[in-house]
């Protein structure tokens, strides 16, 4: 194989706040050449994910913290380009953790997934048919519950899990309201994704939006974001209300959780709260993306996708995800 050039975006220095020039360097490097029981992929598109933004901070999580030097971690997807694995021919499309890289060496394990099927939605893949679609899949029907009539509220509701997640409630007969940054994503939110209203939490007081949106209470609340937002709609539960704990977007810049004052709600609701992690769910993903591409084949599931063009543009996609600068969901565009 004629040498390829890899290019890299490696972790100089720890972030605080948003991700800064100086963090991060963009080197190249040989592509590497597998051995035995590898296979080189070559990226095609990096997802963004919060998760990415916490691996930079010197603290343990459910993956260890990247260390200065190495190559950013994320997830993506690519086509199997030199194979010395059983597992993969040339060729094949899977998903995997490719990192902010051109290339990547992959194993038969748990972090690499064929894609089947001969023309792979590579998009779809990573916005709805991969661990986003599976998020807003477990949180809300394993968690939410939505029923026939309910409330449902869903925060980063033009993102990639809360825009799935308002959805899949929809389809079960509640009546759904987003919240989202600006009026440009609360119009998406409604024309695009079908809720039935949007708060923009940047105008504007979210309680007092809650409490005309939400005049029976909040029978469901999947939550993206939390801090002030997760006060408010605290705020305004409906008895046995179900609180999906997805994520915590709004204190992953600074590590500071500020607690819900309205928490005591919970108890004088007789409420639910409840965390979760979809890769817990990995044996069932397949039940999954079969609800799910029932749903898109029946014209009631959208998906969108916010693309970034190029190696060189990870960085701000990443920091996007906290200025909201994505639709759907984030992902960076590396080769053809
Ligand atoms: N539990 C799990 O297994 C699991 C798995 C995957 C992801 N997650 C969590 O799910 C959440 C959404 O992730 P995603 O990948 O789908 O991202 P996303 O929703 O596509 O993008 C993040 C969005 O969050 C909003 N946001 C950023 N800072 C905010 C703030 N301070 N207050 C309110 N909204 C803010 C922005 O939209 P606006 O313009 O509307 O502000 C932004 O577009 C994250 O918290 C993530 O950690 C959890």
């Amino acid at each position: 194989m004629t040498e390829l050039t890899n290019r890299q975006i490696v972790l100089r220095r720890r972030p605080t706040g948003l991700v800064e020039p100086a963090d991060t360097e963009l080197i190249s490097a040989p592509a590497p050449e597998p051995a035995d029981g590898e296979a080189l992929v070559r990226t095609t598109y990096v997802g963004l994910d919060a998760a990415v933004r916490t691996w930079l901070n010197d603290q343990p999580g459910y993956l260890p913290p990247v260390q200065l030097g190495e190559v950013i971690r994320a997830a993506g997807i690519g086509e199997v380009v030199a194979s010395r694995c059983p597992a993969y021919a040339v060729g094949d499309v899977v998903t995997t953790l490719t990192g902010f890289q051109e290339y990547v060496l992959v194993r038969d394990d748990m972090f690499t997934t064929p894609v089947p099927g001969p023309a792979v939605d590579q998009l779809a893949v990573m916005s709805v048919y991969g661990p986003t679609g599976a998020t807003a899949y477990f949180g809300m029907t394993g968690i939410g519950r939505p029923q026939p009539g309910e409330t449902v509220v869903v925060s980063a509701a033009a993102g990639a899990t809360g825009s799935i997640a308002g959805q899949i409630a929809k389809i079960a007969g509640a009546r759904v309201v987003g919240i989202a940054g600006g009026p440009q994503k609360c119009r998406v939110v409604m024309e695009d994704f079908g809720f039935d209203a949007c708060i923009d939490y940047r105008e504007g007081d979210v309680a007092a939006a809650l409490k005309q949106h939400c005049p029976r209470g909040v029978n469901v609340y999947f939550d993206n974001v939390g801090g002030p937002i997760l006060d408010a709609v605290l705020g305004r539960l409906a008895p046995k209300a179900r609180v999906v704990l997805c994520g915590v977007i709004s204190s992953y810049l600074t590590g500071e959780h500020p607690g819900p004052a309205n928490y005591v709600n919970l108890l004088s609701k007789t409420a639910l709260m409840q965390g979760f992690n979809a890769l817990d769910e990995w044996g069932r993903f397949d039940e999954a993306f079969a609800a799910l591409r029932q749903w898109e084949q029946d014209g009631l599931l959208v998906h969108r996708e916010t693309v970034m063009e190029g190696i060189e543009s990870c960085v701000d996609a990443l920091n996007g995800l906290f200025t909201g600068a994505n639709i759907g969901k984030m992902l960076v565009k590396i080769s053809e």
